[in-house]
């Protein structure tokens, strides 16, 4: 028996063998439809490929596509269970030809792989074309099917279109007969919806694309697409009309019996059926990002899995039943979806928190139901505000309910309960208005009541398409908004962040068929996204579908400021005490901010600390990881918590880094956990490194730490560098400076000297601030005495030279006296040098002086003395020399 997981690769490898590129599947939130809630077939993530928007390097690809069908346009949860052929969640197979074959190859392709690979008889097969394909009919006659068994079909049937717009044309389907001892007949004649004729493969010639105003025009290239369901082909090839009938189901079926202890095969099986089914949808959703939440995609998660929890309790189940099946779903699938096995802990967690939360309602609320429909007569509707006290108070989804009873073979007056939810959301906003709000917020909330709240996409992507739910211009809708205008636009599902918690709101573009505008920031308001910008060019119109990008450099560097907060805030812990608490912050692209309990100014040593701890995990590069819990259980695992803040009944837990070694964290333990919806890096390496700027005040008993990481740390510690060595250089060049400055400093002394030495001349020549000298004649020899204040010995000979040429003949004698030095100076004009020497009149003044010898010229002599106060018995010596 081939096994679901070997007929996925027969088929895969099949059409790999034809040239095709094995594609795996996209997520399951679509990147790329704004109008579709989950994906629902093989083509969606090739919707671009067919329309020549978008081109790839391969013109065949093969895929096995994760496909949910609950909520939106396809929803099938209500027959779940109960038929043979209903699924939440299914794999569709398929094979794509982007322009390059069409139907002479794309039909036999099939036609080979079913007869031939999976080997079933042909005289079971049947086909349709489109009534007018000529061409398809003629390629089916030629593989040797009988006429009788080729029907043409005129109707939409045959007419594949993936929905009010985009490619689409007429196509081919493969039915199984599967004997005339099951009731029903072939397509197109009247009892074809019985189950003996099943649909096992759609082939549809994408050659035409159609437009919202009707019209459809031939595509440029003429593509294939196919899908056939895995489910259906595998219950076909394991000899089986009902496809929970296959290995695979088989076994979370008795993974569900296991668990419950109740009988898989017996009266019991639709429980189990149901969950299995349920298993698979929940569980691949949590994986590829979606959330239990009140509203859009996760209130349809939420509702399956609490429709699984009422069949789990219906089994009698006292305790979480869903969460303890995940292993037997990765052991089953998780070789072709990895992502599976990568989300397992989060799948295990969420399940098992949702239901042991709504365990503590199920009882009650069942309880309440019984009560009332035990007053109604058989077959009587519940009242809508019934059915609506259990949505409100119990947290039974509608569809909960009417699952319930329809075994009873009751329905929900549903109009009852729509008018008992409009009467609340009245009251909300009654409530709301009156909150004391931005009055232009009110056309916010309109749009919220119309179109719901902003299904925020940017956890897990940056690009993806939204339709626009409200455009509004100076506080008033607009359905069209022209080039130059400021306009804030919604859409029903955003990768753009709103600000909130500290995080900058992203900017980026937002295109349309007809115009592009410039999202400089994102705010929300009653749930939704505003999106403030500008048209740049052409218009935008409410309606019309987007594609969205965030700016991705900016919201990177915003991730990693985001996360290194959280490092931060734990480091903060560790090196100053668990007094720390958060009071504030900021992460914006170019820094962050964060404000924290604290009393006093962190000295160098603690930033230090920091700093390395910090870095320390980002080296690490652990996995960042999110979880979703209830505000009690976050707080009961350790997580930071902002004081006083509101939460839902969901928290978002961020948690990182895991330390080796010892200290905090130490042995796996996590080492920061936060109750957060901000946007992170998905491994701390990508914070790349992070340095502190500066530790400040912030106000009494807040200190605020500024810091950098990525790109701009490494930029800052650059700039220090820069700086450093700009310091280091200059005090290089003055040093080498020192040897020139010195001489500088000498020449200047040297100029100095030379100008006090002139200044001293200059007023010794005026007497030196005494009564200038005057000459008095000796023995027949004019002779001029002076004592000198503050004039060295060496200035003397030049004053007496000055002298000499003043008096013309004669004789002189100086008595000088400096920084306690006493000098002696004597001179005589050539004339009288012959009579009388220099030489005697020093002798004879120096040793009034207290002073010894003294030598000379006979026109010009010196000595030196010690004592100044006799100089008038010196004058007199002299005196006595020249004979007087
Ligand atoms: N896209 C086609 C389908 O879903 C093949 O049936």
């Amino acid at each position: 028996m081939q096994s679901l997981n070997d007929i996925r690769s027969t088929f895969l490898n099949y059409f790999e063998k034809q040239g095709h590129a094995i594609v795996p599947s996209s997520p399951l939130v679509p990147r790329n439809d704004p109008t579709l809630m989950f994906v629902n077939s093989g083509m969606v993530q090739f919707k671009n490929l067919f329309t020549g928007l978008e081109k790839r390097d391969y013109q065949r690809a093969t895929s096995s596509q994760k496909c949910v069908r609950a909520g939106g346009k396809h929803n099938d949860l209500d027959n779940v269970g109960y038929t043979a052929r209903h699924h939440t969640f299914f794999e569709m197979l398929g094979n794509f030809s982007f322009g390059d074959y069409f139907k002479t190859e794309a039909i036999p392709f099939a036609w080979n792989l079913i007869t031939q690979e999976f080997g079933i008889p042909k005289d079971r097969l049947t086909v349709t074309v489109y009534h007018t394909d000529d061409e398809a009919y003629n390629i089916w006659k030629k593989l040797g099917v009988p006429e009788e068994r080729i029907i043409r079909i005129a109707t939409s049937d045959n007419f594949w279109q993936m929905g009010p717009t985009g490619p689409c044309g007429p196509c081919t389907e493969i039915f199984y007969d599967h004997g005339d001892h099951i009731w029903g007949g072939p397509p197109g004649s009247p009892e074809e919806d019985g189950d003996r004729f099943i649909e096992i493969w759609n082939i549809v010639f994408m050659q035409n694309e159609q437009f919202e105003d009707g019209s459809m025009i031939d595509l440029s290239m003429q593509s294939i697409d196919t899908g056939m369901g895995l489910e259906r082909i595998g219950a076909l090839l394991q000899g089986s009309h009902d496809n929970y009938d296959t290995d695979l189901f088989k076994s979370l079926i008795e993974a569900s019996a296991d668990a419950t202890n109740v009988d898989p095969y017996g009266e019991q099986n639709v429980h189990h059926r149901v969950i299995a089914d349920h298993l698979r949808s929940t569980s691949f959703l949590i994986a590829d990002g979606v959330m239990p939440s009140n509203d859009g995609r996760g209130y349809v998660l939420r509702r399956i899995m609490r429709r699984a929890m009422r069949h789990a309790h219906l089994l009698g189940a006292k305790d979480p039943v869903m969460h303890r099946l995940v292993p037997a779903l990765v052991r089953q699938m998780g070789a072709a979806y990895p992502e599976l096995g990568q989300a397992q802990a989060l799948i295990t967690e969420t399940l098992e928190a949702e239901e042991t939360r709504f365990k503590q309602t199920l009882d009650r609320g069942l309880k309440l139901l019984e009560d009332e429909v035990s007053n109604l007569a058989d077959g009587v509707d519940l009242p809508g505000d019934a059915a609506f006290k259990l949505y409100d108070t119990f947290g039974f989804p509608l569809d909960l309910t009417q699952d319930a009873l329809r075994e009873q073979g009751r329905g929900v007056d549903t109009d009852g309960f729509d008018a008992a939810m409009a009467e609340q959301k009245a009251k909300a906003r009654a409530a709301w208005s009156g909150s004391g709000e931005a009055a232009d917020a009110t056309v916010w909330f309109d749009v919220a009541e119309a179109s719901g709240p902003t299904d925020f996409l940017g956890y897990d992507t940056e690009t993806a398409e939204g339709q626009i739910v409200g455009l509004v211009v100076d506080g008033a809708l607009a359905d069209k908004v022209s080039e130059g205008t400021e306009v804030h636009i919604a859409l029903n599902q955003s990768p753009f962040y709103a600000e909130s918690g500290g995080q900058v709101g992203d900017k980026g573009v937002i295109r349309t068929e007809n115009g592009t505008a410039e999202v400089t920031d994102t705010r929300k308001t009653a749930g939704v996204f505003i999106h403030i910008a500008k048209i740049t060019k052409g218009s935008l119109s409410n309606g019309e579908a987007a594609v969205l990008e965030v700016n991705h450099t900016r919201r990177s560097a915003i991730r990693a400021n985001h996360s290194a907060t959280h490092l931060l805030h734990e480091a903060l812990r560790d090196a100053l005490g668990d007094h720390v608490a958060q009071r504030g912050s900021l992460n914006a692209p170019d820094r962050l901010r964060f404000d924290f309990s604290h009393g006093k100014a962190l000295s160098l040593t603690d930033i230090a600390q920091v700093e390395t701890d910090v870095n320390a995990y980002i080296r690490q590069n652990g996995a960042v990881e999110t979880r979703i819990m209830t505000p009690d259980d976050a707080r009961a695992l350790g997580a930071q918590a902002l004081f006083g803040e509101k939460y839902g009944d969901e928290v978002r837990v961020v948690s990182m880094g895991r330390a080796a070694g010892s200290g905090k964290g130490a042995g796996g333990d996590t080492y920061s956990l936060e109750l957060c919806g901000g946007t992170h890096v998905r491994q701390t390496g990508d914070i790349g490194a992070f340095v502190v700027l500066g530790d400040s005040a912030s106000s009494a008993g807040v200190r605020r730490i500024e810091a950098l990481t990525g790109q701009a740390a490494m930029d800052y510690l650059r700039a220090q560098e820069v700086l450093l060595n700009q310091v280091a250089n200059d005090l290089k060049t003055q040093n080498q400076d020192v040897p020139a400055r010195v001489k500088t400093l000498l020449d200047e002394r040297k100029a100095l000297t030379n100008e006090v030495a002139q200044l001293r001349r200059e007023l010794a020549m005026s007497g030196g601030g005494q009564a200038a000298p005057e000459a008095e004649i000796v023995n027949g020899t004019a002779f001029l005495a002076q004592v000198l204040n503050g004039v060295t010995g060496k200035d003397l000979p030049s004053i007496i030279d000055e002298h000499k040429q003043r008096l013309g003949s004669g004789a002189i004698l100086l008595i000088a006296e400096s920084d306690g030095k006493v000098a002696v100076a004597a001179g005589v004009s050539d004339d009288k040098s012959s009579a009388i020497s220099a030489v005697d009149l020093v002798k004879a003044a120096v040793a009034e002086l207290g002073g010894k010898g003294g030598g000379g010229r006979p026109d010009m002599a010196q000595g030196g003395a010690k004592e100044i106060s006799n100089a008038d018995g010196a004058i007199t010596a002299a005196k006595a020399v020249l004979g007087g």
